[in-house]
């Protein structure tokens, strides 16, 4: 698999953002505290066929010099365990339809024009922080859904979580079947995700941090 960090973006990030404090706070200390993240549906638009770029930036496929249209969105997060350590090795899955509204999926791409430039699936394997990074738009909704990106979690070949997280704020939250279909108002809170402009962006990128806390604690 390759992989890698998209370099110069992501360290502009890291020094300029003042979530970069937060995002390597240890969180053990409070680990009867955390909240486990809520499984939610698959749905029908995981790729069916997987792009030939894979990569943790979404928003550029291979060596294209066009990328794709929408917000740009710096995703972070830390995979946890049930304790609160971080998770090392776990591939990290994210998928979401283009600014269009348009899946990478054969029955859905393959039925309209989406945006060609969108890579739509991405992975990332975390580090010894558990942590992962992605570039991509932030999730646009399409008829019937509110906006959301996908997330499915795996460790040593093992399926260990899908989820979906939301734009908190977003009032079409509140309409979505899906997203309401969590009862318990902690596990709602812990997939909504503040999108919030980067003060020192001029092209109006957003970052968004989303922790993944597991139901299990995975040997190793
Ligand atoms: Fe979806």
């Amino acid at each position: 698999m390759t992989q890698h960090l998209f370099l110069p973006g992501r360290r502009a990030f890291l020094s300029s953002c003042a979530l970069g404090a937060a995002f390597f706070t240890t969180r053990g200390l409070f680990a009867g505290e955390l909240t486990r993240t809520p499984p939610q549906m698959e749905g029908p638009f995981y790729p069916d066929k997987l792009p030939l770029d894979t990569d943790n930036d979404l928003l550029v496929i291979n060596d294209s010099i066009t990328p794709a249209v929408g917000t740009i969105t710096h995703l972070t997060g830390r995979i946890l365990d049930a304790r609160g350590n971080p998770v090392r090795n776990a591939l990290v899955e994210i998928w979401q339809c283009d600014n269009k509204g348009v899946y990478l999926h054969s029955s859905d791409s393959g039925r309209r024009a989406g945006d060609k430039n969108f890579q739509g699936f991405g992975r990332f394997l975390t580090g010894s922080k558990g942590e992962y990074y992605f570039r991509t738009i932030k999730p646009v909704p399409y008829p019937g859904r509110t906006p959301h990106i996908h997330f499915k979690l795996k460790r040593g070949g093992k399926e260990l979580l899908t989820t979906q997280c939301y734009v908190k704020g977003e009032p079409r939250n509140e309409r979505d079947g899906i997203f309401r279909s969590i009862r318990d108002p902690k596990a709602r809170e812990a997939i909504l995700v503040a999108f919030t402009p980067m003060k020192e962006s001029r092209i109006g990128e957003v970052a968004a941090n989303f922790d993944v806390v597991l139901g299990l604690t995975p040997a190793g």
